[in-house]
């Protein structure tokens, strides 16, 4: 059939039904099939959307949002010059913002389950305040995470990421320090007061203190 035909193929005419408003009247005709079709997928749709992406296993925006912004930074990575595993690269990170963005997303997606998503804490310390269990100086941040605390629940990491991923998620985190997050966890370890530069002369085994007293 060319044309927009709506009666009811089977009966010669169209029958009225009997109510009528303001002279107007209706016809009972079948909605099409395409029609209902729509429908029903679309309410079967809506069932299943929520029972994936809410209730079920299926990720959600912030997560997604995280692992792209994580193969974003993967792939910046390769755009990096070679940088040298040191104190000075991992406190001068903190001045280098597109680097503590790929040091940030990989926080995000891997550490943030443990130490919050600002790094306030949680199963794991709260690494945003100036008192930490293992971290006497800067260096301390690259070794922890290489190599974990794995009889306290802190998994290690070199398994996973480079050396350079490592230095930028160390970078990342020395520099948190001072940061206020939404829910802090109360301190643990010990307090170091003054900025990583103070923090490095005088508590890092690197510059030992008995080597500028001895005449
Ligand atoms: C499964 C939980 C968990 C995950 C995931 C995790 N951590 Fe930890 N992290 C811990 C725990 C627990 C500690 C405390 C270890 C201890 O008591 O010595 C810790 C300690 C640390 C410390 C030392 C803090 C201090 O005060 O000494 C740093 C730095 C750290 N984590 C960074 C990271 C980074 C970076 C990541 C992601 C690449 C990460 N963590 C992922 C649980 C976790």
């Amino acid at each position: 059939m060319s044309n927009h035909d709506h009666t009811n193929p089977s009966s010669a005419e169209p029958i009225p039904l009997d109510h009528e408003v303001d002279g107007i009247r209706e016809y009972d005709n079948a909605l099409p099939g395409w029609w209902t079709g729509i429908f029903w997928a679309t309410i079967i749709y809506s069932m299943l959307y929520p029972m994936y992406y809410h209730w079920g296993v299926g990720p959600s925006v912030h997560a997604e949002l995280d692992s792209d912004m994580t193969a974003a930074a993967e792939a910046q990575l390769a755009t990096l010059g070679p940088m040298a595993v040191d104190e000075a690269t991992i406190v001068s990170l903190g001045s280098d913002p597109k680097k503590l963005l790929i040091g940030r997303a990989m926080f995000r997606t891997n550490c943030a389950v443990c130490h919050g998503a600002n790094g306030g804490g949680g199963v794991g310390p709260n690494l945003c305040d100036s008192t930490y269990i293992n971290i006497k100086a800067p260096m301390d941040f690259f070794t922890i995470i290489r190599a974990g605390v794995v009889a306290k629940g802190m998994p290690p990491w070199s398994p996973r990421y480079s050396d350079t991923q490592i230095l930028l998620l160390a970078g990342y985190v020395a520099n948190l320090r001072g940061t206020t997050p939404s829910t802090p966890k109360p301190a643990q370890g010990d307090k170091h007061p003054g900025a990583w530069n103070t923090f490095v002369s005088s508590a890092s085994p690197a510059v030992p203190a008995a080597e500028s007293t001895t005449p």
